[in-house]
């Protein structure tokens, strides 16, 4: 009789291959590189939150585990896919931090860190899969102007009295809401717009962009391609899910939670589906 679990896996035992040890590496290596004792704080606090603190026009969910939460409905939609989002723009900021460093520009790491971690920490409040492995959502379709996981943690923050350098951190991690080059290029092009709109009280202006800013933005921005990815992943899960039989849904999640979609849709390119299955379903 073979050890290996039946599937489909639960949703703790999926995040147990990328969630868990991404959620470990943010804990030991990121979260302490926080050198504000008060952002790593409210880092920590945002991780593990499980009650808002502000009102929110939606709906809100059962907060899932930062490990097992999903990152997106349009980019690392699988288990762990939050903790995998928030780990690769840390890892992304790392290495831009160091080349600005190398051109000897000042910026704080500890600021864009938090930032990175705190920018999506309120999916875990507007995301989840339903039995069927679908994912299901509760927030505007527009994200960065009211009621979206955006907002509302700018909105939780200024709840917590958190101060003005973190919120526009914060804040300019989605900066690319509002951008058109109909009447040229503008000065606030990579940072948020909706501030003010999302219920802090701020603005911001051209004067207040520093790098931290970009890094942060430049850090967050490798989702359209992961997103691509998963796509690809979809089609291909359609494709799995009779042989093995199991729901696309379910195979499409297996596939991330287990490989990430960027890999599994790079083994898939390179090596075909047959691959694909051997090291997400018999390894
Ligand atoms: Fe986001
Ligand atoms: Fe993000």
């Amino acid at each position: 009789m073979s050890g290996r679990p039946a599937l489909p896996l639960s949703v703790r035992e999926l995040s147990g291959f990328l969630g868990v040890p991404a959620a470990r590496r943010i804990r030991e290596e990121f979260l302490p590189a926080v050198d504000e004792p008060r952002w790593r704080d409210l880092a920590e606090e945002f991780m593990r939150l499980d009650g808002p603190a502000t009102a929110y026009a939606h709906p809100w969910f059962t907060p899932m585990p930062f490990e097992a939460c999903p990152g997106s409905g349009a980019h690392h939609a699988h288990v762990g896919g939050l903790a995998l989002h928030v780990l690769q723009d840390l890892e992304n900021a790392k290495a831009l931090l160091k080349v600005h460093a190398s051109r000897g520009l000042p910026a704080r790491p500890g600021l864009v860190y938090a930032a990175i971690l705190l920018h999506d920490a309120m999916k875990r409040f507007v995301y989840r899969f339903n039995e069927r492995f679908e994912l299901e959502k509760s927030e505007d379709p527009f994200i960065g102007r009211n009621e979206d996981h955006h907002s509302w943690v700018l909105r939780e923050l200024t709840a917590r009295n958190a101060d003005r350098e973190l919120l526009l951190a914060v804040a300019a991690m989605h900066g690319l809401d509002d951008v058109t080059l109909a009447g040229g290029v503008r000065p606030l092009a990579v940072v948020n717009h909706y501030l003010s709109l999302s219920g802090s009280g701020l603005t911001m202006t051209a004067d207040d962009v520093r790098p931290e800013h970009v890094i942060g933005f430049l850090s967050d921005s490798d989702w359209p391609a992961s997103g691509a990815a998963q796509a690809r992943c979809r089609a291909l899960a359609g494709r799995l899910a009779p042989g093995l039989g199991l729901g696309a849904d379910y195979v499409l999640v297996h596939l991330g939670s287990r490989l990430g979609f960027e890999r599994a849709d790079a083994v898939n390119a390179l090596h075909g589906p047959e691959e694909v299955v051997r090291l997400a379903f018999r390894d």
